[in-house]
């Protein structure tokens, strides 16, 4: 099948994109709750989507669906199923599932408690101000949901995170904050992470200094892995909350991992997101293959990625309420399905998942735009055109013209032709250099009225489309084992950072004495 694609793919690449898109201009969108999803400007037509189809039978996504939803265990490394779907259900749920939904009813229920004042501080007073401290899965999520919907936060509440071990993030983080008024919402799936037990650290011991005892009411603690949190708190007391240990951290924003972005918007509108991630679960459960938007992109990952072996994908956010999720999204794909090894231990055939990079776009057009144009690698594009449409019109207009208009040249060029024509006596020197070769797919995202619930379903679609990509690459997206072996030899170099003669490498040796 691999080589059928290839076929295609070597067939498409003789044709201009621009005619090949032209072509396909008349195809309906991919439709899923809300979103629609145009695949035009690839290097596709009807035989190479037939081939992909088939393709995607043949890796059986439909079954992999059904795994997915069924409990069944899809992350066979870890033994466990993958129930993050389970956290937006809104109706009760039978066995494991049932007790991650309840998880996050626990959580909005204390978070409502937090906003209207119920739960308060050592003092007696409403809390004011949020800390939330996590890092990776522990923190993308919740940092993207409270910067995309700040303008429905409660005006009263303050919210910052602090995810690095550089002490100046937390510093950062808590200037101007006051212990008195102030919740620390610690988040660790693991409770085992240095970055955020060091930074958990600093921040109980500032409300101690403070508040004493009382400092446990001003700390809200969120893992899976509650003995290690009570030896942490050492006899003190916490709020805590059940971070599900069937859920990835990549995949927990909808839990109570994001208790302080329940608290900062309120349970209404956190539970709007969840909503729209839940209609996002039933599309992807019940769409047939062809009209399923998430085995579709998983599809066209593969195309790009394995077929056309395009090495990267770039994610341009044309709302600025979705800035942060290039960064969010590059833990999700890249942290899912960046490996080369399936669960048996055999190599799978590369090239695997892309590097995915991004940003927001009108902002981008003013940077990194000029290499997607003129560089000299093809990328295929991502755009998501969402603002809110019921803001000023000018600038909303413009926005749709600016993305509309980049997806048209990177697919369609200009050519030296068009250039001298619309530049009459341009000099030989400057005509090459205005050129643009096309032939740079991109897929446009859109939908009529954003908000939480279109969020949610936006962020459950590319949560789906990394586990059936897992699928076709052979990957278990639930694992990550790469980044274990970074916090082993971190431990071994923290040892020996002062006694750099003893390091067991004479480049790091050699290093640490450049640095000390
Ligand atoms: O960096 C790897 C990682 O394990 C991520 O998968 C995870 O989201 C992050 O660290 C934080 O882990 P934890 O929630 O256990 O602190």
């Amino acid at each position: 099948m691999r080589n059928e694609l290839k076929v295609h793919a070597a067939r498409l690449s003789r044709q201009p994109l621009k005619a090949l898109s032209a072509a396909r201009a008349g195809t309906e969108p991919l439709s899923a709750a809300g979103w629609k999803i145009s695949l035009a400007r690839h290097f596709l037509d009807t035989e190479a989507e037939q081939s992909l189809l088939d393709f995607g039978a043949e890796a059986r996504l439909t079954k992999a669906a059904e795994a997915l939803f069924g409990e069944a265990i899809v992350n066979p490394s870890e033994g466990r199923p993958a129930l993050h779907w389970a956290l937006r259900a809104p109706a009760r749920l039978m066995g494991e599932a049932e007790s991650v939904r309840q998880s996050v009813i626990d959580a909005l229920e204390f978070a409502g408690k937090v906003q209207t004042g119920e739960v308060r501080t050592a003092g007696g007073e409403a809390f004011t101000a949020v800390l939330h401290i996590g890092i990776g899965g522990s923190d993308f999520g919740p940092r993207l949901i409270a910067d995309a919907f700040e303008d429905l936060a409660h005006p009263a509440i303050k919210l910052r995170f602090a995810a690095n071990v550089d002490p100046y993030d937390l510093d950062r983080a808590m200037a101007g904050l006051k212990p008195e008024n102030t919740l620390v919402v610690g988040v660790s799936k693991s409770f085992g992470t240095e970055e955020t037990l060091y930074n958990l650290g600093r921040a109980r011991r500032w409300l101690e200094e403070k508040l004493g005892d009382d400092a446990s009411k001003h700390l809200a603690l969120v893992t899976a892995n509650p003995d290690k949190a009570k030896a942490w708190l050492g006899g003190r007391a916490a709020y805590t909350f059940d971070m599900p240990i069937s859920v990835g951290g990549r995949f927990s924003l909808w839990s109570a991992a994001s208790l302080a972005c329940m608290i900062y918007l309120g349970p209404e509108n956190f539970r709007s997101i969840l909503n729209g991630a839940n209609e996002m679960d039933e599309h992807v459960r019940t769409a047939p293959l062809a009209q399923n938007a998430a085995m579709r992109l998983a599809l066209l990952d593969f195309w790009n990625t394995s077929i056309r072996e395009k090495p990267m994908r770039v994610l341009l956010a044309y709302a600025n309420r979705l800035r942060l999720l290039p960064t969010y999204l590059q833990q999700l794909e890249m942290e899912s399905n960046g490996k080369s090894v399936d669960s048996q231990g055999n190599s799978v055939a590369p090239p695997t998942a892309p590097a995915l990079w991004g940003g927001e776009g009108s902002v981008g057009q003013h940077s990194y735009h000029q290499w997607l144009h003129q560089g000299s690698q093809d990328v295929p594009c991502e755009f998501i055109l969402a603002p809110d449409y019921n803001r000023d019109s000018e600038g909303l207009d413009a926005l749709t013209a600016h993305a509309l208009a980049q997806a048209e040249v990177l697919a369609n060029g200009r050519s030296i032709a068009e250039v001298r024509a619309e530049e009459p006596g341009i000099s030989d020197a400057v005509a090459p250099q205005k050129v643009h070769a096309g032939g740079r797919p991109s897929t446009l995202f859109s939908h009529a009225s954003f908000g939480p619930e279109a969020f949610g379903a936006l962020v459950a679609l590319y949560e789906h489309r990394t586990y059936f990509a897992g699928q076709l690459w052979g990957l278990n997206p639930f694992d990550q084992w790469g980044v274990e072996r970074g916090k082993t030899m971190a431990g071994r170099i923290k040892a020996v950072l002062k006694t750099p003669e003893i390091a067991a490498d004479p480049v790091t040796a050699a290093l640490l004495k450049q640095i000390f």
